[in-house]
């Protein structure tokens, strides 16, 4: 097939010329109320755009390139981030009371669906990394572990790569799950750059034994916001399923400039070169060497266009203000550094290095050698499930109670510091001394929260106990 072609947005283009007059939805009439907005391509489903539920013309075909590029079964677009994949390949692939083993440290959308999806969710704590000082992938150990205690388990929902770039040894767990005759489920929201060059990059979880992949490509190819993929890799998924709730979750407006960005990504990754690969290789060397001079240190990671920093005697946060002082937004902050995500650049891009150059010569900081004092606390359960079942929740009443009181209650609630967005208590586990320690030092150091909305008065929201 050929992929410098990008039907989508040649359809949407050629539509523009015409300059017809818009009697049809959306209400900026093809921007010409939103002038300040490049609105026109901003259609609906009108001859020749096809319709994303039921693809039969240039839809179908980008979608099909799409899935030819990623040898998959099939491919769809998402126009709701991995959020609604992750809803959408929990939902349509397990049943209640399915025994589902999880990666901890995943994405709220992943829980969200699990309590949706009525299953036995069982939690595998994944190691902790100490060079990046996060929670990094699930060992081999604690999958057997589990199966020893659940031979039964339906699936196993694997994050690949984290949030920070750490990839882990996929393809033996993979192996592992399979072995066990367990769906592989794996929301690779962060890696849908995997594989853009076969020799110096991860390889993609579709080539490492996944049965199902999301991808959110806005956030490293160049998509919109919320464009995303889901690809179907093995004859073990029940796409009718799957095509159900792709249907029911999604609007029945889905965005074309959001579709039409999909194309764009997916024929910009079918034509990254090596030759690309080495400029943006060269770009993000030179940015860490400048950052370097400066004090600052860096820790590289799996993903090459991944790149952690510290300052010392500086949190993430404190370092976070001090770079967007001098004009540089990073990607999120936690208590010991920041994360850059570098772009996919292609060879002769030169503005972003010369914006970047520039901007970084007007950091003020020379960093304090002090060394960072971290702490992991991360449950010490490899293996843990949830002590009250998701279909008690609603029938159970809830209170709040002082954090220092919690310990040994069960969370009516998540706790999850944003970023990076993963849980740090689940809604019906119990609270440990761990997780109140933890929640408190977060709280001293600035960190953010979703859920917890009684946290500003140092509560948490727990089910009463019943006299
Ligand atoms: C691991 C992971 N999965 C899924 C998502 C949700 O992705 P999206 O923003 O595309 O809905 C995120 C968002 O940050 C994430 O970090």
């Amino acid at each position: 097939m050929n992929h410098s072609r990008m039907p989508l947005l040649d359809a949407l283009k050629k539509h523009k010329q015409k300059e017809s007059v818009s009697f049809h939805v959306p209400g900026h009439k093809n921007g010409l109320l939103a002038s300040w907005m490049d609105l026109s391509l901003d259609i609906t489903e009108l001859n020749g755009l096809d319709d994303l539920h039921a693809p039969e013309e240039c839809i179908k075909e980008s979608e099909d390139l799409l899935s030819d590029l990623h040898h998959t079964v099939e491919s769809k677009f998402l126009v709701n981030g991995s959020t609604v994949g992750n809803l959408t390949m929990i939902l349509g692939t397990l049943s209640k009371d399915d025994t589902v083993f999880v990666q901890r440290n995943c994405h709220k959308s992943v829980l969200n669906a699990l309590k949706m999806a009525q299953v036995f969710p069982v939690f595998l704590t994944p190691d902790f990394d100490e060079h990046t000082q996060t929670a990094a992938q699930v060992s081999k150990q604690t999958l057997m572990e589990a199966y020893k205690k659940y031979p039964e388990s339906k699936a196993v929902i694997f994050t690949y790569p984290t949030y920070y770039g750490i990839t882990g040894s996929f393809q033996e767990l993979a192996a592992v799950a399979k072995s066990h005759d367990s769906l592989v489920l794996v929301d690779e929201a962060h890696g849908a750059h995997f594989g853009v060059i076969e020799k110096e990059m991860p390889m993609s979880a579709l080539e490492l034994g996944a049965d199902i992949v999301v991808q959110s490509a806005h956030k490293m190819l160049p998509a919109m916001t919320m464009g995303a993929y889901l690809h179907i890799r093995s004859p073990r998924i029940d796409r009718t399923r799957i095509h159900f709730y792709l249907q029911a979750l999604q609007s029945s407006s889905p965005s074309y400039p959001i579709m039409a960005s999909l194309d764009y990504a997916r024929s910009y990754f079918a034509s990254y070169t090596e030759k690309d690969h080495l400029y943006a290789m060269s770009v993000k060397k030179r940015v860490a060497q400048l950052l370097q001079l400066k004090g600052f240190t860096c820790i590289f990671v799996d993903d090459p266009y991944k790149l952690l920093v510290r300052a010392d005697g500086l949190t993430g946060y404190e370092l976070q203000h001090l770079l967007e002082a001098a004009d540089i937004y990073i990607e999120l902050a936690d208590p010991y550094q920041v994360l850059f995500i570098f772009p996919l650049l292609k060879a002769g891009e030169k503005l972003f290095e010369k914006k970047v150059v520039q901007q970084l010569s007007t950091l003020p900081f020379k960093a304090r050698k002090t060394s960072p004092s971290f702490a992991k606390n991360l449950p010490s359960d490899h293996v843990s499930t949830l002590v009250l079942p998701y279909n008690e929740h609603s029938c159970s009443k809830r209170e709040a109670v002082f954090l220092k009181e919690a310990a040994g209650q069960i969370a009516a609630e998540m706790i999850i510091p944003y970023p990076p967005g993963i849980p740090l208590v689940m809604e019906g586990e119990r609270i440990s001394n761990d997780h109140v320690e933890r929640i408190d030092w977060l709280i001293s150091q600035g960190a953010r929260f979703h859920g917890g909305e009684k946290l500003n008065e140092k509560k948490l929201v727990v089910f009463r106990k019943e006299n």
